[in-house]
C-alpha cells in the first residue's frame, strides 16, 4: 500500500493539535507532515490564500465566482474565503468545488474550533447544509466521525456550540429517517445563525447564491474530469518532497487548462521545482509575503497583471539549478515513490549547478557589484 492509499485507510491517520491563533490544526502520522502551520491554521489561510487575492479589487465585481479548493482538509482556505465573501457583501453567485481524498475530514470541517464560528456561524451552517446528506447516509463513516466528535480527548477541539447537538444527532439517527434527522439538526443551527447577535452578517448570505460540490477522490483523477474555468484555485497539498503527486508538471498543466484568463492560483509552497513547473505550464508566477514581509508562498496566473511580486532575477536563477528540477507524473497515476525516484534520476543526470553553489555565487556577485 502506498502513502496515498494509506491516507484513506488508516483509522489512526491524524491527530488534532492546537495552533497559536487558537484554531485547531491536524498532524498526519502517515505522511509525517502537518496540515496547518503551527503559527495558526486560520491565520495561515487568511495570510497565504485569501489576502493575496485582493478580493475586493480583483473579484468583487464578477457575477459568478468559481472556486476550486484542492486539498480541502478541514476547510480553512475555503472558510477564510467565504468569510471574505461575506465581509465584502459580495452579491454574485458562488460555486465552490471541494477536492479532498479524505472524506472524513471534509465532514468534520463544520464542527472544528476554527476561529470563524463566533463571528461567522453561517459559514459552518452553509457547509453543513451542503454535506448534510453525506453525513447521515453513510453509516460506517458516520460512526467513525461521531466517535471522533464525541471522544473526551477531542472535546477541546470541537466547537462548544456543536457538542450537545452532536449527541442529539446520534439519537435522532435511530429514531428518524436520515433526511428528517438532518433537517432537525440544521434547524437548530439555522436559528443560531439568525439569532439577534448574528443578524447582520447573516443578511449577506443567501443560501441559494452558493453551490458547493464535493469530490472525494485523488485530485489527479478529479482535475482531469473537470471542465469549468475557475477564478480562484487553492492548492494546499502536503510538502512536495514528502508527497509529490500534486506538484508535477502534468498536474499544473491540468490546472492551467482549468484556469480562467483572470484566475489566481495560490499555494503555500516556495519550492523552486514547483515554481518551475508552473512557469513551464504557462503561468506567470510571483512570490507571496506575509504581514512581516517573509516569503510565504506562490501565486500564479495567466494574467501577469494579477501577479504583484513577480519572480525576480534571483528566483529565476534558482529554478535553473538542480533545486528547480520539477516532478513528472506522465499519466497522472504514478506512486509518490516512483515520482520521487524519477526526479532523483533526472537530477543526477542533469549536471545542473547545485542550489547552494548558486546561492553563494549570487551573493558574491551582488557584493562585487555593490
Ligand atoms: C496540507 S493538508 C490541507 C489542509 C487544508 N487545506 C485545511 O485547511 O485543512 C493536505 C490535504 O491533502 C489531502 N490529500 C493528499 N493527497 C491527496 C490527493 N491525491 N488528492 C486529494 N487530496 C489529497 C490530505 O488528505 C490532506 O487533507
Amino acid at each position: 500500500m502506498n502513502n496515498e492509499e494509506k491516507l484513506n485507510n488508516n483509522s489512526q491517520r491524524y491527530k488534532f493539535i492546537s495552533t497559536n491563533d487558537g484554531s485547531v490544526g491536524l498532524y498526519n502520522y502517515i505522511v509525517d507532515d502537518i496540515y496547518h502551520s503551527i503559527y495558526g491554521a486560520r491565520e495561515e489561510a487568511e495570510d497565504k490564500f485569501v489576502r493575496p487575492l485582493e478580493f475586493k479589487k480583483n473579484f468583487s465585481n464578477k457575477d459568478n465566482l468559481k472556486i476550486l479548493d484542492i486539498c480541502y482538509g478541514i476547510g480553512y482556505n475555503s472558510k477564510a474565503l467565504l468569510k471574505k465573501i461575506i465581509q465584502t457583501k459580495y452579491k454574485g453567485k458562488v460555486s465552490l468545488d471541494i477536492v479532498e481524498i479524505d472524506k472524513e475530514l471534509v465532514l468534520l470541517s463544520p464542527f472544528v474550533k476554527d476561529g470563524f464560528f463566533k463571528l461567522y456561524p453561517e459559514i459552518s451552517y452553509l457547509l453543513l447544509h451542503s454535506f448534510g446528506q453525506e453525513l447521515v447516509s453513510n453509516e460506517p463513516l458516520y460512526n467513525d466521525l461521531h466517535r471522533v466528535l464525541t471522544s473526551d480527548d477531542n472535546k477541546k477541539y470541537i466547537e462548544p456550540f456543536y457538542r450537545p447537538l452532536i449527541k442529539k444527532l446520534k439519537k435522532w439517527r435511530y429514531i428518524n429517517t436520515s433526511r428528517r434527522t438532518m433537517k432537525a439538526f440544521l434547524h437548530n443551527i439555522y436559528y443560531h445563525c439568525i439569532s439577534q447577535r448574528n443578524k447582520k452578517p447573516y443578511k449577506c448570505l443567501k443560501l441559494n447564491n452558493f453551490s458547493i460540490k464535493t469530490y472525494f477522490e485523488d485530485a489527479r483523477v478529479v482535475v482531469q474530469s473537470l471542465s469549468n474555468q475557475y477564478d480562484i484555485i487553492f492548492l494546499d497539498a502536503f510538502t512536495p518532497s514528502k508527497l509529490p503527486t500534486l506538484w508535477s508538471l502534468e498536474f499544473f498543466r491540468e490546472l492551467y487548462r482549468l484556469a480562467s484568463d483572470n484566475c489566481m492560483l495560490l499555494t503555500y509552497s516556495n519550492s523552486a521545482s514547483v515554481r518551475h513547473a508552473m512557469i513551464e505550464s504557462g503561468f506567470t508566477v510571483g512570490k507571496l509575503f506575509d504581514k512581516c514581509g517573509r516569503h510565504c508562498g506562490t501565486a500564479a496566473s495567466k494574467n501577469p497583471e494579477l501577479i504583484k511580486n513577480k519572480l525576480d532575477e534571483y528566483d529565476l536563477g534558482l529554478i535553473k539549478t538542480n533545486a528547480g528540477v520539477y516532478y513528472r507524473d506522465k499519466n497522472l497515476n504514478q506512486t509518490p515513490e516512483e515520482i520521487l525516484e524519477e526526479q532523483k534520476t533526472r537530477k543526477l543526470s542533469s549536471n545542473l549547478e547545485s542550489s547552494s553553489h548558486y546561492i553563494k555565487r549570487y551573493k558574491k556577485e551582488l557584493e562585487h557589484h555593490a
